[in-house]
């Protein structure tokens, strides 16, 4: 048992239709033929690789791993495959950078080779001790069952500025499952937050049955760790939980918190990514000192149903502080959409998404995310626009900048709602990627659907639309915002499995819980080759896409505004920009 490396959502859905039969956990499939396939692979396509998000030069990734700030450095781990574009043979590969967009790739940090982790070396996080002292807290599989425990490690050199060496003390395992914790399903530690009493606490996912836990344990020096009676936090019926976050949040302050932060002026977030749907949610509650416990708000969807950072393909993320800047910020991993032979053609697989700052909204009922502002330093030719109508059916050209690499903001407004459409009382108020699914770009309709038709062909053959369609309902008005990959590329549609995970192109959806009484709307996106993040109403709503156009590529690739409602909409404003390519992308790295 444990986890089944592909396409993200693809398997949601199946998986989804299983669990209304029977609760089925997914298991590990090990791509031996696969890998040792891609062992000779010698060119790697570069057709759809990122310029400006993080990459290793080829190969397999997942999770970003045990992210942190240290004397002036910033550290990103990630599960890596050195050996093929296929989950497997996993280590911990490391990279750091003083900019977090910079990256120089050194040797995997931590890799298996003891009786604790001889079978995989999974996901963790690192937490920075009192003294400046930083420690690594990671899942080691030991043995072919994949009977998890959780080790530690340290750096070989405190004075080597990138900490290139870590060492795996002979005294781990940290802690093992007791005997009422499935073994096979205890991973993913967090970073460690210290409670009032000067005690340290971890939190590690699980489950009990089908009830996903996020196990609590207890330590006074960070070496002794003592499990909780109770989890931290749990809830029936979700499944296995991966990678849980468990952090605060300022209620009065757009900055990021210590993670042990805590007082009158705090929040505290927990996140968990559903092995059973490969989705995340999280939930905005209190840190319950006493009772040593999370309690999410009231009236919030603890659940499936739940709030994410991220409606489109972002998984397994986890969160840091910066003391540097005063912020915390998200690093999340999208998967590939095409088929896992693809991947094997490629020579890779995964990238990680643009770093979010990540603050409290002032509604308090969710988060903000925007990308880190070191992005705007690869800006580079800019367009813009002011005071354009878009009438029914019109597009308008965004130009002279690279519409395959670019970062694009506007602000759509509007004189009206009159022309939104009822909102249909048959559907989910939690489902919007299925009216996604029906309402596509092309279908008109009244206030909306408006935004940009992004990495499109001229002609429209291929084109990936984000965009908005307000919707009348009963007392309010809901804003839904969509990301559709199902128009990104000419090629057939694979329906088929092709070991294991086929082609996805998903018409991904979120609400977005914004006031229109300014009657205007803001996006952005950042469009790079294959991938498009969009950031709906300054950050309330996001939707990653991954797509492969085989026209809109490179210099062919175009970006346009359209509207095709009823109502004129105007771009208010609008800024596009080229993204230039970082100097440093993780040349380094190797086998
Ligand atoms: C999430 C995850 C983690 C695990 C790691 C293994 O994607 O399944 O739960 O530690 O990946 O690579």
């Amino acid at each position: 048992m444990g986890i089944f490396k592909f396409n993200t959502l693809v398997c949601a859905l199946s998986l989804l239709s299983l669990f209304n039969l029977n609760f089925v956990e997914s298991s590990h499939h090990v791509f031996l033929h696969l890998q040792s396939k891609s062992k000779h692979v010698v060119d790697v396509k570069q057709q759809g690789r990122t310029a400006y998000h993080f990459q290793p030069p080829k190969h397999w990734i997942n999770d970003p791993n045990g992210p942190m700030y240290f004397n002036g450095i910033y550290h990103l781990f990630y599960q890596y495959n050195p050996k093929g574009a296929v989950w497997g043979n996993i280590v911990w590969a490391h990279s750091v950078s003083k900019d977090l967009i910079n990256w120089h790739a050194l040797e995997p940090a931590i890799f298996p080779s003891k009786p604790f982790d001889q079978f995989g070396c999974w996901s963790g996080s690192a937490t920075v001790l009192p003294g400046n002292k930083p420690v690594i807290l990671y899942t080691g599989i030991v043995d072919s069952n994949d009977t998890q425990v959780q080790n530690f490690a340290v750096p070989a050199n405190l004075s080597d500025p990138f900490l290139r060496h870590w060492i795996k003390p002979d005294s781990n395992p940290l802690i093992v499952a007791d005997d009422f914790v499935n073994k096979t399903a205890f991973r993913d530690p967090t970073t460690a937050w210290m409670t009032p009493d000067g005690h340290w606490r971890i939190t590690i996912g699980g489950r009990r049955k089908h009830r996903g836990m996020s196990f609590l344990y207890r330590s006074r020096d960070f070496f002794r760790w003592t499990k909780a009676k109770h989890p931290l936090h749990s809830m029936a019926a979700t499944g296995n939980w991966e990678c849980p976050d468990f952090f605060p949040v300022s209620t009065d302050a757009a900055v990021g918190l210590d993670t042990s932060a805590i007082g009158p002026k705090v929040k505290h977030v927990f996140k968990v990514s559903l092995d059973l749907t490969r989705y995340e949610y999280y939930t905005i509650g209190t840190y319950d000192l006493e009772s040593d416990r999370y309690v999410p708000d009231k009236d919030t969807i603890d659940g499936w149903k739940g709030l994410r950072f991220d409606y489109g393909n972002f998984y397994a993320s986890k969160s840091f502080f910066d003391p540097s800047k005063n912020r915390r910020i998200l690093w999340g991993w999208a998967n590939e959409s095409d088929s896992t032979d693809k991947d094997v053609e490629k020579g890779w697989a995964g990238i990680q998404l643009i770093p979010r700052t990540i603050v409290l909204d002032p509604s308090g009922k969710q988060l903000l995310q925007w990308p880190i502002e070191e992005l705007e330093s690869l800006r580079a030719e800019n367009m813009e626009l002011g005071n354009f109508e878009l009438e029914q059916g019109e597009k308008v050209e965004i130009e002279q900048i690279t519409a395959a690499q670019a970062d694009v903001e506007v602000t759509f407004s509007f004189d009206s709602l009159d022309k939104a459409e009822p909102f249909n009382e048959t559907w989910d108020r939690h489902d919007a990627e299925k009216i996604c699914r029906e309402k596509k770009s092309t279908v008109g309709g009244g206030l909306g659907p408006f935004g940009l038709a992004t990495l499109a062909s001229k002609k429209l053959e291929e084109f990936t639309p984000v965009f908005f369609r307000i919707f009348k309902d009963k007392d309010k008005h809901l804003v839904l915002m969509c990301s559709d990959a199902s128009m990104s590329s000419i090629e057939e549609d694979k329906t088929k499995m092709v070991n294991g995970k086929d082609a996805y192109r998903p018409s991904f959806g979120g609400f977005v819980y914004v006031d229109l009484t300014d009657m205007k709307i803001s996006l952005r996106s950042l469009i790079d080759n294959s991938v498009v993040e969009s950031f709906a109403a300054g950050g309330k709503t996001v939707i990653t896409s991954r797509v492969y156009p085989t026209m809109a590529l490179y210099g062919d690739a175009h970006l346009y505004a359209f509207n095709n409602g009823t109502e004129t909409v105007q771009i208010e404003s609008l800024s596009a920009w080229s993204m230039d390519k970082p100097n440093h992308m993780n040349q380094e790295l190797k086998d």
